[in-house]
């Protein structure tokens, strides 16, 4: 009996940590080389026939970097955040699953295991692209801010994030497309967010297709 009672919080604790999904690790963002700055501004355009071509795990990692990576010591992001609050989260929806990218460990954290893309918008090229971001705001933490600030900054500060996206796709030679037509509450349901965090945009990103 008292070998039971010893071994049940342990066999517990074994439980959860096995349930519990762990974090995929990145490869450390490639900060060199890409296009000159003035170049992938020429070349930022909308694209939307993709390749079913994978980003490598290299090139993904690279591109959410880009997007909202941590930039300095301090914590500080690629993007700028009003009040610096950080507020918008990534969501990555994949053919493997959906994680939500921590950007202070460069890793992705496993949201739910089914292929979640088709659910990012309506429009065909979505459900094959390899990639749909979801940008996530996070209004808990925008401390007492307005219900009409809550929106007015998040959105703007998505809008800094998805820059960076297309700028980073016109780099490395991807398609992109940044989306406002998402039915917004199936996916946060499968996406398993809380009432006070909202979904933005998504952005579909991938290869373009081989004409
Ligand atoms: C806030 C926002 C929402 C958008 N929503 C969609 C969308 O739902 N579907 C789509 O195909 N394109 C969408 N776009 C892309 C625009 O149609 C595109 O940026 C515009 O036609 C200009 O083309 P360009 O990006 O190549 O300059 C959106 C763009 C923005 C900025």
């Amino acid at each position: 009996m008292r070998i039971l009672r010893f071994l049940s919080p342990v066999l517990l604790i074994a439980a959860v940590l096995c349930s519990a999904e762990e974090a995929i690790q990145l490869p450390k963002p490639q900060m060199e080389g890409g296009k000159p700055l003035m170049q992938a501004l020429k070349e930022r355009k909308t694209g939307r026939e993709f390749s079913p071509e994978k980003l490598s795990p290299q090139v993904l990692g690279n591109l959410l970097w880009a997007a909202w990576g941590v930039n300095r010591p301090d914590g500080h992001r690629t993007a700028p955040s009003a009040g610096n609050r950080q507020e918008i989260e990534i969501y990555v929806t994949t053919a493997d699953g959906a994680y939500v990218y921590d950007a202070t460990n460069h890793s992705l954290l496993p949201v739910a295991k089914e292929d979640l893309r088709g659910l990012t918008g309506k429009q065909p090229f979505v459900a094959q692209a390899p990639v749909n971001l979801v940008y996530v705001a996070d209004f808990a933490k925008m401390g007492k801010s307005t219900d009409e600030n809550k929106i007015f900054y998040s959105a703007a500060d998505t809008g800094f994030i998805a820059q960076n996206v297309y700028l980073f796709c016109a780099s490395e030679g991807l398609a992109a497309v940044v989306r406002g037509m998402v039915d917004r509450e199936p996916l946060a349901k499968a996406l398993k967010l809380r009432p006070d965090q909202r979904i933005i945009l998504s952005h579909t990103v991938g290869y373009p297709a081989k004409k």
